[in-house]
């Protein structure tokens, strides 16, 4: 029998509730497919500050270097507002990105049909959306050294950051983008800001030497970021693949999640390299969304993105197609009949709780599967 290894940090917030509903799929995909997936559990955030004074421990790091896929809830709270900058919740996402070399991450924006209407922008503009953005997720200004706070000893200090590109990153991040956008609808825009940036205007030139040389099929334009960000609410229907760098791709992600009625209904996966001998990627799932404490505990919680961000991780590291296409369906056909978690409720639906929304979901897959 296979055996498929998963981690799962539910983290903080509505992370756990989240992941519960994620871990009945899990169990119901071993009970009826004997899809064998062993699960190992751990901490990340403010859940392992708390436990071992770290964003994650060097233990649970190195399960999930091991897994074949690690799922990830969500970090953060105002508990750990107070707590050392190298050891606030969002360092543990951060030092998973960077030490299992997740450097592509994949996040889909698709207006299911059921919520066109809970959009903020007129049904006509995100009625059918499917876009994806391909973010550049290990470089940029997120890693970028010096990195600090210096005094400079007038009374004033100086903050930095530094925005820093070198080609290969730019090459393997675009290459990412053109293979997935010959799998849909064959189009990238690029995103940056050439017109102020250095890092932009090599970021630009890579782009499209790396599209001249390997992939002059498909359709590649160019946008300043800014003006993108625009475009993605004027008329978000023109884009197919958007690739962009760390910090423009956390943004318009975000005005990208919108787009389609809630940040609850966003899924992500965050993807290595191929391993050169076996083909396989490290791979890390979360939900766009972040911890919400305001809503935490309560059962308002959209378990939506995670269930989605789960369906991502049978596509992408299991390769098991059929199962991630059903679940995708399972997601739109329980929307279909109107049932609605509290984000994304609207008049004439049924309200769900977390739980009760992962049930009807999971209840949906396996009709699906009979
Ligand atoms: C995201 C989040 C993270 C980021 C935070 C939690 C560090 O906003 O995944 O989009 O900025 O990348
Ligand atoms: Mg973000």
């Amino acid at each position: 029998m296979v055996t498929r290894t998963l981690l799962l940090l539910p983290g903080d917030g509505i992370g756990p509730e989240a992941m519960a509903e994620v871990r009945k799929l899990i169990a119901v995909l071993n009970d009826t497919q004997s899809a064998g997936f062993t699960v190992q559990e751990g901490l990340v955030g403010g859940a392992a500050y708390d436990a071992h004074g770290q964003a994650i421990s060097d233990e649970d790091m190195e399960k999930a270097l091991a897994a074949d896929a690690v799922l990830f809830g969500a970090v953060g709270g105002p508990k750990w507002d107070g707590v050392a900058y190298e050891v606030r919740p969002e360092a543990g996402l951060l030092r998973l990105r960077k030490e299992m070399e997740l450097f592509a991450n994949l996040r889909p924006a698709i207006c299911y049909p059921a919520l066109a209407a809970s959009s903020s922008l007129k049904q006509e503009v995100v009625e059918g959306l499917d876009i994806l953005i391909v973010r550049e997720l290990t470089g940029g200004v997120y890693f970028g050294e010096p990195k600090e706070i210096i005094d400079l000893g007038n009374g004033q200090k100086r903050g930095i950051d530094t925005q820093v590109y070198d080609t290969f990153e730019i090459e393997r991040i675009s290459g990412v983008a053109f293979e997935l956008a010959r799998t849909r609808a064959n189009k990238v825009c690029s995103m940056e800001k050439h017109n102020v940036m250095k890092s932009g205007v090599l970021w630009k030139e890579v782009v499209a030497a790396t599209h001249k040389a390997n992939y002059a099929d498909v359709e590649l334009t160019h946008m300043l970021a800014d003006a993108g960000g625009m475009q993605l609410v004027r008329w978000p229907k023109q884009f197919d693949v958007i690739v962009t760098d760390n910090l423009f791709g956390d943004m318009l992600s975000d005005v990208a999640a919108m787009l389609t009625g809630s940040l609850g209904m966003l899924p992500s996966a965050s993807l290595g390299a191929p391993d050169p001998m076996s083909g396989a990627r490290k791979a890390l799932y979360e939900p766009v969304h972040g911890s919400a404490p305001d809503i935490a505990g309560k059962g308002l919680a959209n378990p939506i993105a995670m269930i989605a961000s789960f369906a991502m991780c049978l596509r992408y590291s299991f390769n098991m197609v059929a199962e991630a296409d059903r679940l995708e369906a399972a997601i739109a056909g329980v929307l279909d009949d109107g049932m609605r978690t509290a984000d994304i409720m609207s008049d004439g639906m049924t309200q769900l709780s977390t739980a009760e929304m992962g049930d009807a979901i999971t209840a949906k897959y396996l009709t699906l599967s009979a």
